[in-house]
């Protein structure tokens, strides 16, 4: 049997052990239990970056277009209210990322947004929410996902602002899981002595994590049938939008995505496409130039309809596909950790790769997505960065130009 010391040296993480002789035997065995929970595989770099390579052949998706929409809007938006009476749409809230180009210590729903008062993102969102109750006469059940490192302070916010009266048995929280961090040659972080660096792994596990929450009990019992999915960082997110519902509900396919025109070829967001035949969606960082700059004859961009993380589910094809593994995705991040001489280092740059689950990786195996194009200026503006292009300056002005006063 190979010894720790070997296994480690081979793996190129012998560096792990630098304490282990001055650890008690208690965090030995704690130390070595999560070395032996580890998804060895997954922690290979270069094994992650060929399969997020391999990907198929990429044609252009029709979508659902504004004007479109407009025809047909109040249709669309009766059927929606009806399914929302109904209680088969319910809210999932991804909000267990870590922010760190924000670079706020809270949860970032939390954030401040107003100017001359207190309007924190959360209360933004759950306003949305309670503005479509409102509309539909029926309360709509908002999951929340968290991480362990912010879950108990949003827990804790929604608590002290009195789930900005929403009523409290409609609001569900639940942890997400949590994935070890390496530097760019591959080398575990640490945290602590017996302690690896973990972080949350990623929007993508949002469904399974559920599933093992015990919360797929609570979808079925209360006859729920469609999850929208969003971000908390768009403080312009239309949440259960009934059009949005409405529209996906009629055109008979399993999922549904809100997608803009994307502003520039470059802009960085996802896009919806086709990819051998089927929607699916190509990262920013992942897509080719020729295909990023790809035109029209008249001129627009062939490949243009930008994801705005928000996309609504058919739970019965959420079930169906549970079984598929996504791809692992190496996200450059700032990542604290502890030397190996026990001194605790605050990355002020990126400094290495959390491996994350993508939701974007979900469309693909759904067979069928509803491109559904919404008006940028009134539905997006996400909150990524403190100043610049997608930040607190941008979503301020935006809030603004939208009549809302801050
Ligand atoms: P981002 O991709 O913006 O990641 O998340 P982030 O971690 O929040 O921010 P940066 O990249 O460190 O600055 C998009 C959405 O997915 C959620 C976020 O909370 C946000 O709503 N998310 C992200 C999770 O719920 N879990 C994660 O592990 C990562």
């Amino acid at each position: 049997m190979v010894s720790r010391e070997e296994f480690l040296r081979e793996k190129g993480q012998e560096h792990l052990l630098a304490y282990f002789e001055q650890l008690s035997p208690e965090k030995q065995e704690e130390l070595d239990k999560q070395l032996v929970q580890l998804d060895w595989k997954e922690l290979d770099i270069s094994a992650s970056a060929e399969t997020l390579a391999k990907r198929g052949a990429f044609t252009p998706i029709p979508a659902l277009e504004i004007a479109q929409i407009e025809v047909q809007r109040e249709e669309y938006e009766k059927l929606g209210l009806e399914a929302i009476k109904r209680g088969e749409i319910a809210a999932v809230l991804l909000a267990g990322g870590q922010g760190s180009r924000l670079g706020f210590e809270g949860p970032k729903g939390t954030y401040n947004i107003g100017k001359t008062r207190e309007i924190s993102i959360f209360s933004l969102l759950v306003a949305n929410l309670k503005s479509v109750a409102k509309k539909a006469d029926a309360w709509i059940h908002l999951y929340i996902m968290t991480s362990e490192i912010n879950n108990d302070k949003t827990v804790e916010f929604f608590e002290e602002k009195n789930y900005f009266d929403y009523p409290k048995e409609y609001v569900h929280f639940f942890v997400q899981d949590m994935a070890p961090a390496v530097d760019f040659e591959g080398k575990l972080y640490m945290s602590a002595m017996d302690r690896l660096s973990y972080s949350p792994n990623g929007n993508g596990g949002w469904f399974m994590t559920m599933v093992k929450r015990g919360l797929l009990t609570h979808i079925h019992e209360n006859g729920i049938k469609w999850l929208n999915v969003f971000a908390v960082d768009n403080v312009l997110q239309q949440i259960a939008d009934p059009v949005f519902v409405g529209a996906t509900l009629s055109k008979g396919v399993t999922c549904g995505s809100k997608v803009i025109r994307k502003a520039n070829p470059h802009e960085k967001v996802g896009v919806l496409c086709c990819e051998d035949g089927v929607p699916s969606i190509v990262e920013y960082y992942d897509m080719p130039e020729d295909m990023a700059k790809q035109t029209n004859p008249d001129g627009r961009l062939t490949y243009c309809y930008g994801v705005t993380l928000n996309y609504l589910f058919n739970v019965d094809n959420l079930e169906r596909i549970l079984g598929r593994t996504l791809p692992v995705h190496l996200a450059k991040k700032k990542i604290d950790y502890m030397k190996p001489d026990g001194e605790w280092v605050k990355a002020v740059e990126e400094n290495g790769y959390k491996f994350e689950y993508l939701v974007l990786d979900m469309i693909r195996y759904m067979d069928s997505c509803l491109a559904c194009e919404v008006v940028r200026e009134k539905e997006f503006a996400p909150v990524k960065n403190l100043t610049g292009v997608d930040s607190v300056e941008t979503a301020q002005a935006y809030l603004e130009m939208n009549g809302k006063e801050l």
